[in-house]
């Protein structure tokens, strides 16, 4: 055996002792059996599956790829349009798209920040932001998860070392499903001088009055006066259902990325189809109130029966959206309660070190879901947690 496969073996036996290998076809396997019912994923709005666009979408658009990068020949009307879309939407000068979500954290952070300047990051940030800031050469200050009095400390110890300051947070946090205090970041960000880069990937298409996020909820309910601080990144992968990320901002901020963002620039126009159906996608949101209420009601539904029947209340978190956390133990307990579920019909994976420190399952609640599936789903988790079975083996 070669060295390169002696070490993929050893590190693979080790995750599996560890009860950390991941399985990418564990669930396919198992949902090409049976009807499992998906409580994993972040189609908040259950778009992607049925969805009428798609047919009228491919029968009107007769190019399939990007066919060159966005500089030198892969900009499109779908692209020019769904930017447009973004911008409008968002209440921004402009917008730009990258491929995915991941691509537009690391070509955004690794250009906007460099070596005279400072971010000031949420623990809990996604790690796509930590390596975005990873190809920065910024000097990384890390704030205790939401808390804005730690972060206001190292502002006032660090923030004047530096040229330009980034504060860092998401909108909806993926893997605890909480929000930070929005008012207070933009209150410290004009009071030590810096901008807030703000990931909306779990608040796009489910939060303000046409979906377009946390942002412009605050600003709707006038938490906050002023968003002309605020760097607005997203993903439209999840509740808007197609795939690529946004950064929308200013026209100079834009114009910037246009410029300098290695993964926009060295990549291969996302396929003008998806920024089709991703525009598409965004205005039924836009026009669509039912969809949002519809998963309100299941958010509701969901948590009022925890409520009513969980003996302890505190076995499980959710912060009135769509993510809610159970906790068990440690992983290998965790893996066991995933896989009961799923022997019960249920999708609910357990995620685990390295993407969170302490192992949850991590539940879903999507518009298309119904009474019955999530009602059942609810009294399993009451019955394992009430009577403390963390071993349902
Ligand atoms: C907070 C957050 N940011 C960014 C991303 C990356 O987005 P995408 O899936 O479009 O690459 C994700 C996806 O998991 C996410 O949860």
């Amino acid at each position: 055996m070669n060295d390169f496969e002696a070490y993929f073996k050893e590190t693979i036996e080790e995750l599996k002792t560890k009860e950390l290998f991941r399985d990418q076809d564990l669930i396919f396997k198992r949902q090409s059996n049976n009807e499992l019912i998906n409580f994993s994923s972040n189609d908040y709005l259950g778009l992607a599956f049925n969805n009428p666009s798609i047919d009228i979408i491919i029968s009107n658009n007769k190019q399939s790829a990007g066919t060159g990068s966005r500089l030198i020949s892969g900009t499109s009307e779908a692209h020019r349009e769904l930017e447009e879309t973004l911008a409008k939407w968002k209440g921004t000068e402009a917008a730009i798209v990258f491929n995915n979500g991941y691509a537009a954290n690391i070509g955004a952070l690794s250009s906007i920040v460099s070596s005279k300047d400072a971010v000031f990051v949420d623990e809990y940030a996604h790690s796509c932001i930590w390596d975005g800031l990873k190809l920065s050469s910024c000097r990384k200050y890390i704030f205790k998860h939401n808390d804005t009095q730690n972060l206001n400390d190292l502002l006032e110890k660090h923030r004047s070392k530096h040229q330009k300051s980034l504060i860092i947070a998401e909108s909806v946090f993926s893997m605890d499903g909480d929000s930070p205090e929005l008012s207070k970041l933009v209150q410290l960000a004009e009071e030590y001088n810096s901008n807030i880069y703000i990931d909306e990937a779990h608040s796009t298409g489910i939060e303000a009055s046409t979906g377009a996020g946390f942002v412009k909820r605050l600003y709707e309910e006038k938490k906050i006066q002023d968003f002309s601080r605020i760097i607005q990144m997203g993903t439209l992968s999840k509740a808007v259902a197609a795939e690529g990320g946004y950064i929308c901002g200013s026209k100079n901020l834009i114009e910037f990325l246009q410029n300098k963002a290695r993964t926009y620039i060295y990549s291969t126009a996302m396929s003008p189809i998806i920024a089709k159906l991703a525009n598409e996608n965004i205005k039924m949101i836009q026009n669509s109130d039912h969809l949002k209420k519809e998963l309100n009601f299941n958010i509701g539904l969901f948590r009022n029966f925890l409520v009513e029947n969980l003996n302890n209340k505190n076995n499980f978190k959710n912060f009135n959206g769509p993510i809610f956390t159970f906790f068990f133990g440690d992983s290998e307990k965790t893996l066991k309660v995933s896989n009961f579920l799923i022997d019960q019909g249920f999708i609910c994976t357990a995620i685990r070190p390295p993407t969170v420190k302490e192992p949850r399952l991590r539940i879903c609640i999507n518009s298309k879901h119904q009474k019955k599936d999530i009602e059942n789903l609810a009294k399993q988790l009451c019955y394992l947690l009430n009577k403390e079975i963390q071993d349902p083996s």
